[in-house]
């Protein structure tokens, strides 16, 4: 899914609930709303979409909503992009309307993944954002749904998806066992985010991130290990990959979630057919945006307009000039940073580039700890290691472990193999790389966590 073009789709506006913290309440569920949708696309419209994106190179729709089980055309969407077009489908769904038919209905028509959101793991938590008897009602559904894949071949990969609030956090340490006892597949952690009901909501709900990552990882590094699901945490590479590093926790982040693929690689529609860039225009950063005239956003629906007319419109044309002029790099928190290939933090959350990345701040903080804890140790490359100092690639008894792929990583583990300590490897290093050495230590921290756990270095005592 990650290198497919993709198109979040709210195929409805209706919801069988009414969440506390919902970003898309005031938009298509309150009626005394400016910007309170009505209409939605009648089943042929919805296939015409489906024409015009498969036939612009679109391979994968993500369905949302609203409820896209409380939408009628459903299974006939899919259904036609399947058989039409073999696209890629995925569900966001509150999971509260499945039954054992419908299971039946999303497998056999190849749904890709199914992700059912959980709000806390206790129905005192969840409940008091998601309703009344919502907790156990997902949990029932989501083993039924879990089972009934068990009698067939197609695979369907099944998911919780947990949005961390200050609601909430107390209950991420139970996600693992619960998600396990659910059977399934992968957990999705995500952020909060301020619009529509969560605005509204937000002194119950925002949270600092200091804390947030600080719960995280206490969850990683004990109830995560001790259970069987893999997690995907939608927050920056450098935060992703110090976890999974230091614990050797199977932690994955999406590159289509950390690099902007707005516009581009993904697009956003709503329930009537309009067609954005992102769903940022309804943020606050969007909104600041659209006042300053930084883009200008015209109404594109996909009812009377070409996929390629949308993108040469002022709408696409202003909003994708703004975001190629932005340089993440010039960000105090990413000069440097080694994941910058693979991460473009939000043009209009950082345009002006002040604002530090606070997930990344903080991991910053943990990787210098490390480094402290790790530069006066000797390490030396276990017996049974075959270093290829040319191509990086790494073999423990023949088999690839590990490939390192930049010139500063591979020369540090040749440093390393030389002068054993891991302050002496970095000294050496400074003397041939222009590069900010306190930069380098976060980096080599991370890169020698990686190796210990990978069985390739090992230290002397
Ligand atoms: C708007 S819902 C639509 C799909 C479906 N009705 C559901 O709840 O899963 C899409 C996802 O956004 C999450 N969500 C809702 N409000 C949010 C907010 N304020 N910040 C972040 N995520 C939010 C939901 O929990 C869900 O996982
Ligand atoms: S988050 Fe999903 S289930 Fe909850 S109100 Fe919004 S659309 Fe409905
Ligand atoms: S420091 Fe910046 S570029 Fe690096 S992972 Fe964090 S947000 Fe991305």
């Amino acid at each position: 899914m990650e290198d497919l073009r993709s198109v979040h789709w709210d195929i409805t506006r209706k919801c069988n609930l009414r969440c506390k913290h919902c970003y898309n309440a005031e938009k298509y569920f309150n009626p005394n709303s400016d910007s309170y949708i009505e209409e939605e696309m009648s089943l042929e419209q919805c296939k015409h979409t489906v024409d015009n994106f498969a036939n612009a190179g679109f391979e994968h729709i993500h369905f949302l909503g609203g409820e896209p089980l409380a939408s009628p055309y459903l299974f006939d969407v899919i259904e036609y992009a399947k058989e039409k077009y073999n696209m890629c489908i995925t569900i966001n769904s509150n999971a509260c309307l499945l039954t054992e038919s419908i299971c039946r209905k999303l497998i056999e028509l190849k749904v890709e993944q199914y992700a059912a959101s959980l709000d806390g793991c206790s129905a005192l938590v969840n409940d008091s954002i998601r309703g009344s008897g919502t907790f156990e009602k997902v949990l029932e559904n989501m083993k039924m749904l879990n089972s009934i894949k068990t009698e067939y071949p197609q695979k369907m990969e099944t998911v919780f998806v947990f949005t961390l609030t200050k609601k909430n956090i107390g209950d991420l340490k139970l996600l693992p066992k619960v998600a396990e006892e659910a059977g399934v597949d992968l957990m999705v952690l995500t952020t909060f985010i301020e619009s529509g009901n969560g605005r509204e909501h937000k002194e119950e709900f925002a949270m600092g991130y200091i804390e947030l990552c600080d719960a995280i990882e206490t969850m990683v590094s004990k109830e995560l290990l001790q259970h069987s699901v893999p997690l995907q945490i939608d927050m920056r590479p450098r935060f992703c990959d110090y976890l999974a590093s230091r614990y050797m926790a199977p932690i994955i982040y999406n590159s289509k979630n950390s690099l902007c693929c707005a516009g581009e690689k993904i697009w956003y529609l709503e329930a009537n057919g309009d067609a954005h860039p992102c769903l940022v225009f309804q943020l606050e950063a969007g909104k600041k945006a659209l006042k300053e005239n930084a883009y200008i956003k015209e109404k594109m629906s996909v009812l009377d307009k070409t996929i390629s007319e949308i993108e040469n419109s002022q709408y696409w044309k202003t909003f994708l000039s703004k975001k190629h002029a932005f340089n993440a790099s010039k960000i105090s928190t990413c000069t440097g940073c080694i994941y910058l290939d693979d991460c473009e933090p939000c043009f209009l959350e950082y345009g002006d580039y002040n604002r530090p990345v606070i997930e990344c701040e903080w991991t910053k903080q943990r990787e210098k700890s490390l480094y402290d804890d790790i530069k006066e140790k000797t390490y030396t490359l276990s017996s049974n290691v075959d270093y290829k100092e040319e191509t990086g690639k790494i073999a423990i008894d023949n088999n690839l472990v590990m490939e390192l792929d930049n010139e500063v990583s591979s020369d540090f583990l040749d440093k390393i193999c030389e002068f054993g300590k891991v302050e002496s490897a970095l000294k050496e290093l400074e003397k041939e790389y222009a590069v900010d050495s306190e930069r380098l230590k976060y980096d080599l921290a991370v890169l020698v966590m990686n190796l210990i756990n990978n069985d390739i270095l090992k230290e002397v005592v």
